[in-house]
């Protein structure tokens, strides 16, 4: 709720339901921007214990939520609280986003698809053709891959340090692209025909700011080189990439497209982009 508006018996209630959930910056994002285009709606951040996410999910319809962001550890399990699941999210196996449509919980995912948003508008490549290093098969990285693939790019390598998850994401979008596992040792052999490196490991995020999912030596200047961690702002990995001439593209982007995605779902308006990026970067630096 912003300083300017009053909760009274019109508002509108939204939230994230999470754990941990005291660090999220979603409150502060969506509240904002509820207030720049005059919604009368407030969002809040829910502390959802292990086991009590079936009655938090019926909570939505009891108390008539409009809407819901889902975040770690409940993307997966939510989806079985649902009355119905978009295709991009059941592709992913994970859920981030839902939508009270009087009653019935619409579940999506705009993780993917925030992602390629803010890519193609942060840097202008057009992801057509293009061919993809994925480093990292986690969660984040089955909706990074997706998006990418439904957007036209060719997941050409995936690497991981678990091979059996980078083999499971293979088989996942097998469907829109025909990846492989590449084992770290060989980037080197197949580094110069890649076009975008995208980091969906955790190696670099704060605390651990000095650690790096690739051998920079191997970066080079034709390469857009994408983290989707954005604290620190810009990783060691970025730092590197853009040394030696790359196009970089941080996190931060991906958050706030996928909260701009759930907000359009929600109001059916457009986000105010530019508020929610001032008001995260405010609280970050
Ligand atoms: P998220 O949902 O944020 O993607 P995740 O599913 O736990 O989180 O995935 C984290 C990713 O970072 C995985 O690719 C993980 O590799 P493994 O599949 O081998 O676990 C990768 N990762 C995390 N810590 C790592 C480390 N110290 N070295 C290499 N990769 C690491």
């Amino acid at each position: 709720m912003s300083s300017n508006q009053t909760i009274n018996s019109l508002t509108t209630f939204y939230g994230v339901f999470g754990s941990p959930i005291s660090h999220s910056r979603s409150p502060l994002m969506l509240n904002r921007a509820f207030q720049e285009n005059g919604i009368n709606a407030a969002y809040a951040a829910f502390h959802i214990e292990q086991g009590t996410l079936k009655a938090a999910i019926d909570g939505i319809r009891a108390l008539r939520f409009r809407g819901v962001n889902v975040t770690i550890p409940y993307k997966v399990e939510v989806m079985s609280y649902l009355d119905e699941i978009d295709e991009g999210a059941r592709v992913i196996g994970a859920v981030n986003t839902i939508v009270n449509e009087n009653g019935k919980l619409i579940g999506y995912n705009t993780d993917g698809i925030g992602y390629v948003r803010s890519l193609c508008e942060e840097t202008g490549i057009s992801l057509q053709g293009k061919r993809v290093l994925l480093l990292g098969a986690g969660g984040a990285g089955r909706g990074i891959a997706y998006a990418l693939a439904k957007a036209g790019a060719e997941i050409v390598w995936v690497s991981n340090r678990t091979e059996s998850k980078a083999n499971e994401l293979v088989s996942y979008i097998s469907l829109l692209t025909e990846a492989k596992y590449i084992a770290a040792e060989a980037i080197a052999g197949i580094i110069d025909k890649v076009d975008l490196v995208v980091n969906n490991t955790s190696l670099g995020m704060y605390p651990n700011i000095n650690e790096i999912p690739l051998d920079p030596s191997l970066l080079h200047d034709k390469l857009v080189v994408s983290d989707i961690i954005y604290t620190p702002m810009e990783t060691l990995f970025l730092k590197e990439a853009r040394a030696r001439g790359a196009k970089t593209h941080g996190g931060l982007g991906m958050f706030i497209y996928q909260g701009a995605y759930a907000f359009e779902y929600w109001t059916g308006q457009n986000a105010p982009i530019q508020a929610m990026r001032e008001i995260v970067l405010q609280s970050l630096t």
